[in-house]
């Protein structure tokens, strides 16, 4: 336990980190190793955009991995690779992955990369994963992770952003019913994009089609200055290279995710406050010290598993399980338990969904009872709302608390939580518990002014954030400032709503946007809707997120046919299907089109999603007074109740 969680009080431990900001965060930086020690924690001369301990230089990799093994902790483990879809696994202690690493910095180095340079990953959950993070980490480069669910166009609009020199990948991934083939994708994206890729470096993996070799031909017609590479090859010949000093606040990396619009934001953290914070969460959040387990069922091309599967346990002398499977079968419902038995895993960090899948497949939890359990203290949720069923029947099965914690992409670590290392709270169900250190939450109404407990609003954090969110994004502090800080002044906007009740606990009741979450993967309907109208016989559309049972939320997609287009409608919802899995991939799970005769609007022609939503899912609705033709909404009332029922 570090030197901040001494204190029993979380509620005024949380004070202090309020009233004392400067005071507190530098204890907290403190416990990190530093080439040059901050002695101011906030920089706020360029408010509202804030930096973190801006004259301290250290290097996160080095604080992740050096520092244990300086500290006489090389032999223990760091990361257990297990691989439900290969049954392959393999442990690497710290020793062993910073030789790794510094290997693979090494051969990134030899390729040219240099400090401030971005290199995009685009890798299944395989140890290259976590190493080309932390190689790029102790290059100063920055990287950024792209999700394996996602097409060839999303890559290519992240390279046009992030504009990398390198690109790392793998020949494939593998999904339970299928392989996915990489290389093609990342051969497309590389012709797409406007910028252009210098070096693409291939991690090979045994039963994949197409090879190294024949990507490397799809593009030497077209982009002949890519030069691909294996990196077997590339890191058996590198020279280990050290950890380079930077700046607190140079980029650590970029994380793209879903806003309102169809471009992705390019979400950008710092080394030396993503250390100093996701230090201080690992034990007090979720009770994970050095040589305790804790396996993060996400994925790294998600901020979950950015923080939690790679750099908040590393930074805490802690072992992490890199998990390649899902929670249901591979081969059953039983995975998770059976590695907390192998791995001894003390705390267990996944998604509602996840848990949902789970009781679909093992309703009684039987397959709890075929292993050793014992090890599991805690059971963290997070991604989307942890419905109080779900959390009831999960901790009856497991008998352990079940914790949720609120967070985003922007902020990197847990804005709410129960702060069970410090002092375990009370559980309340549907609520993510009391605001994390260094985040001010506050429910706003319309006009800015804070609501009372119990009403709901717009959950905004009084800026600054803590260390460790995000600090703009990519190339954009406009983009930054419009999106998340003009809507109420001096705070963040979370996108959220929701309440908090007489205790100060949270209630996070969905978006106020467009944003929809889908098995606890974050997708903008603007950029669906965008994939849809691209299809020639789509006049209009509006993609809407509807309540499921298993998922949270799915996209259904109404349109408007143009005038004189003949086409049949299993066959329009085919080439529709296929059309957003190929422009931004399976993960956006677009399975319902509906063609409708028109979508309601407003007399300015806004459509009215919302509303529809709110009928589909059979909730009370109310049409706004500035619809257009209420008739509209009479002739569309059967379609989406029938859609609420359609799975
Ligand atoms: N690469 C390629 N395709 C992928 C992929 C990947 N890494 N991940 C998912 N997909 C595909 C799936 O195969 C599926 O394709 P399909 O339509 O052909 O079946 C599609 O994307 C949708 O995937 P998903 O929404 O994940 O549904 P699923 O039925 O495959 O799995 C769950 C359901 C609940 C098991 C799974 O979504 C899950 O484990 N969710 C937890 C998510 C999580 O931890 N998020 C982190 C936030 S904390
Ligand atoms: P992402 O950026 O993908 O992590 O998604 C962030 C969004 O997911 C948040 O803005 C919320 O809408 C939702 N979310 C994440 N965790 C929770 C939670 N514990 N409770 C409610 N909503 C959540």
């Amino acid at each position: 336990m570090n030197a901040s969680t001494s204190h029993t009080d979380y509620r005024q431990l949380h004070q202090r980190s309020i009233t004392d900001r400067e005071g507190f965060w530098l204890e907290t930086a403190a416990e990190l190793d530093w080439d040059s020690s901050p002695t101011a924690a906030v920089d706020a001369s360029n408010a509202p955009l804030y930096r973190w301990f801006p004259d301290g230089q250290l290097n996160l990799c080095h604080n992740a991995l050096d520092r244990h093994i300086a500290a006489g902790r090389g032999d223990c483990t760091a990361l257990i690779y297990d691989s439900a879809v290969t049954e392959g696994s393999r442990s690497y202690t710290y020793a062993e992955l910073r030789d790794e690493v510094a290997t693979a910095a090494g051969a990134l180095a030899g390729l040219g990369v240099s400090p401030g340079d971005r290199v995009l990953l685009y890798l299944p959950m395989i140890p290259q994963a976590v190493i080309a993070m932390l190689a790029c980490a102790r290059l100063g480069a920055v990287h950024s992770v792209v999700f394996g669910g996602f097409a060839a166009k999303e890559i290519a609009a992240r390279i046009d952003d992030a504009a990398p020199d390198t690109v790392i990948t793998a020949t494939g991934g593998i999904e339970p019913t299928r392989r996915i083939e990489y290389l093609p994708k990342v051969a497309e994206a590389v012709q797409l994009a406007q910028h252009g890729v210098r070096d693409v470096v291939v991690v090979d993996r045994e039963g994949f089609e197409t090879s190294l070799d024949s990507a490397a031909a799809t593009t030497s017609a077209t982009s002949p200055a890519v030069q691909w590479h294996d990196w077997h090859q590339l890191t058996t010949q590198a020279e280990p290279a050290d950890p380079v000093t930077v700046d607190a606040t140079h980029p650590l990396y970029i994380l793209y995710t879903s806003g309102t619009t169809g471009k992705p934001k390019g979400v950008v953290r710092d080394q030396g406050g993503t250390a100093a914070a996701l230090q201080w969460t690992m034990p007090s959040i979720f009770d994970v010290g050095p040589d305790e387990v804790i396996l993060c069922a996400s994925d790294v091309g998600w901020v979950v598993g950015h923080s939690y599967i790679v750099y908040a346990p590393l930074l805490a002398g802690a072992t992490s399980v890199l998990y390649e499977g899902k929670p249901v079968g591979t081969p059953d419902a039983g995975a998770f338990w059976r590695m907390v038995e192998q791995h001894k895993i003390k705390s267990l960090f996944t998604a509602p969904t996840a848990l949902r899948a789970i009781r679909k497949a093992d309703p009684e939890a039987s397959l709890v009872a075929d292993y050793d359990i014992s090890s599991l203290q805690y059971l963290f949720s997070a991604g989307e709302r942890l419905d109080p069923e779900t959390q009831r029947w999960i901790g009856q099965a497991l008998d352990v608390p079940v914790i949720d914690n609120w967070w985003q992409t922007e902020t990197g670590w847990p804005i709410a939580a129960n702060p069970v290392g410090i002092q375990q709270l009370p559980v309340k169900e549907g609520s993510a518990t009391l605001p994390m250190v260094g985040y001010e939450v506050e429910v706003l109404d319309p006009m800015g002014e804070p609501l009372p407990a119990g009403q709901e609003g717009n959950i905004a954090i009084k800026l600054p954030l803590p260390p460790g969110t995000l600090h703009s994004l990519w190339g954009d502090d406009d983009r930054y400032v419009d999106a998340y800080l003009s809507a109420f002044e001096g705070y963040y906007t979370t996108g959220d709503s929701g309440y908090i009740d007489q205790d100060g606990y949270i209630y996070v009741m969905g978006r106020t946007d467009d944003v929809i979450n889908v098995s606890g993967h974050r997708l903008s309907t603007g950029e669906i809707e965008a994939a849809v109208a691209e299809h020639p016989a789509v006049a209009e559309c509006a993609v809407i997120g509807l309540a499921d049972e298993l998922k949270g939320q799915r996209p259904a997609g109404f349109l408007v046919l143009k005038s004189g287009a003949e086409i049949d409608h299993q066959r329009l919802r085919e080439e529709l299907v296929a059309h957003v899995r190929a422009t931004i991939g399976p993960v956006a799970d677009f399975k319902e089109v509906s063609v409708v005769e028109a979508l309601p609007k407003t007399r300015s022609g806004k459509i009215l999603r919302k509303t529809m939503r709110q009928i589909a899912d059979g909730q009370d609705y109310t049409v706004p007074s500035t619809i257009e033709d209420p008739a509209v909404i009479d002739a569309l009332l059967p379609v989406l109740r029938g859609s609420a029922g359609a799975k």
